[in-house]
């Protein structure tokens, strides 16, 4: 069997701590790696000063970790500049948030080029490469300039927005288009790859041989969709087991009788945050029979705190718990519990058991993942009620969610208490239907899938292509 090379800009190194790591796409590679053999290489985590750039190897349980540093400077033009204050506000449709710098667009092309050239040095001709998220978009093409014929595929974490709003971006054919370079690129969603092939045809011209299968110079790129799964049995298993231990015990007893609803979010604005907090203050208005019936726990890690937008988020989040807390809260009972630390898996999988229902409401999410662990979590017999924002890629596979247009807080305070009146055979009807779409779809089969796809026999030997927007 080839070996597999996966790349991606966050890493999830072996160590002490690595099971408490926010952030999908981590989780999602660190449970497909585990069915055996392969390279996983990223970034260090580390910025070094110019010119001290090193590549770190570890071997642990199958798997290479291949890691490079970055300079101050690329650290700060491609993963705080260009990836994260460009890319990420346009993919999640937040035009307004987006900052345009072509010093910033240089230093993220620059440190593909990087990438390519740690990743060129150990490539074999028969290895299966697959690149993962907004960070790497011209990775393959810096490859193939460097002779590689490798089957490269890319799959996309977060939404890929309608080409209305994608154009938007400055210079979008020299990021965008060079997705044109894989032989395979896939999506979370059926909408978002429906984006992508009409920015191909009508802003590109580009042409295909159906609405999958475009031709790019002598070869031909796929499109394809692959909805990404989470480790459905053992998370339920962990869910178990660590239900019953001290520490889930204490949280519970701490809340007395009181029905439980958790959020679990990186700090980012793209998860609707400060809009849910405000939904549920609508909630304690609407329903003043809850009020010191429920506590809502948000579980909230901080993430990219140097760029301005999450500082200040970070800020208004604070005030507005502060407010729904001095509003309703009682000496014996604080309605948010709002904290601001990463858990152990086996922690979260714990709390979400424990927990009567879910808020999770991004404005705009590739797919979720929280969504799904609270899910394969839950007691088929006393399951939770999620309520999911129609709005995370999760909602196209959880119908049975409680799905709601997380702008609307009146609707979300609607939402929370359906779900915490729910009676249990509808609450059990609703966990059968979502838990089975997750033991097809786990982790495993997301990557088989994705891997199968993009080693399954097409046509043609590269040639480089060009553009012709
Ligand atoms: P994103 O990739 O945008 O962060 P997802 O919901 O898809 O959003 O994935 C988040 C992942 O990070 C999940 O696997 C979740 O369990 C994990 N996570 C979120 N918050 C915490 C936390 N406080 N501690 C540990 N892991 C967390
Ligand atoms: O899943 C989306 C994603 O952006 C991943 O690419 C990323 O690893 C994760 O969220 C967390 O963000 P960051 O790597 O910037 O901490």
């Amino acid at each position: 069997m080839a070996r597999i090379v996966v790349v991606s800009n966050r890493v999830s190194l072996p160590s002490r701590d690595r099971d408490a790591q926010a952030g999908g796409l981590a989780v999602a590679l660190r449970g497909f790696l585990k069915r055996g053999e392969g390279i996983w290489f990223g970034w260090s985590g580390r910025t070094v000063a110019k010119g001290e750039e090193t590549l770190h190897r570890v071997d642990h349980a199958g798997v290479t970790y291949i890691t490079t540093d970055l300079s101050r400077s690329d650290y700060q033009e491609y993963y705080n500049g260009f990836a994260n204050r460009m890319m990420w506000p346009i993919l999640h449709y937040r035009l307004d948030l987006a900052e345009f710098s072509s010093r910033d667009l240089a230093g993220y092309i620059r440190v593909n080029e990087l990438f390519a050239d740690g990743i060129h040095q150990f490539l074999r001709p028969d290895d299966v490469i697959w690149v993962h998220d907004y960070h790497l978009l011209p990775l393959a093409k810096a490859l193939r300039e460097r002779g590689h014929q490798n089957k490269i595929g890319f799959f996309l974490h977060v939404p890929f927005p309608p080409p209305e709003l994608l154009t938007a971006l400055p210079k979008h054919e020299r990021t965008i288009l060079s997705l044109c370079h894989y032989d395979l690129v896939g999506f979370q969603t059926d909408g978002d790859a429906d984006n992508f092939e009409r920015y191909l045809t009508n802003e590109c011209l580009m042409p295909s041989r159906n609405r999958r299968t475009f031709i790019a110079g002598t070869r031909t790129m796929r499109i394809g969709v692959f909805p990404v799964g989470v480790e459905t049995v053992e998370f339920e298993r962990l869910a178990r087991r660590t239900a019953r231990l001290a520490f889930a015990r204490e949280v519970l007893a701490s809340l007395g009788d009181r029905r439980m609803i958790i959020g679990v979010d990186r700090l980012d604005y793209s998860k609707g945050i400060g809009l849910r907090v405000r939904a549920f203050d609508q909630f304690l208005a609407d329903y003043p029979r809850w009020r010191g019936g429920v506590t809502y726990l948000q579980i909230t890690p901080r993430s990219r705190s140097e760029i301005r937008e999450y500082a200040n988020m970070e800020r208004q989040i604070d005030e507005s718990v502060g407010r729904v807390n001095g509003r309703y809260g009682e000496a014996a009972w604080t309605p948010i519990r709002y904290v601001n630390r990463p858990y152990s898996r086996s922690t979260l999988a714990g709390l979400y058991r424990s927990a009567h229902a879910a808020l999770v409401t991004p404005l705009r999410d590739g797919m979720n993942l929280v969504a799904k662990e609270y899910v394969a979590a839950q007691d088929a017999e006393d399951p939770g009620v999620l309520i999911l924002s129609r709005f995370a890629g999760a909602a196209c596979e959880f119908q049975a969610a409680l799905l709601v247009n997380p702008n609307d807080p009146e609707a979300v305070a609607a939402a929370i208490d359906q779900a915490l009146s729910m009676p249990i055979e509808e609450r059990r009807a609703r966990h059968r239907q979502m838990i089975n779409v997750l033991a097809e779809n786990d982790i495993k089969f997301w990557g088989s899938r994705f891997i199968g796809a993009l080693t399954a026999p097409s046509d043609g030997a590269y040639r480089p292509w060009q553009a012709s927007a």
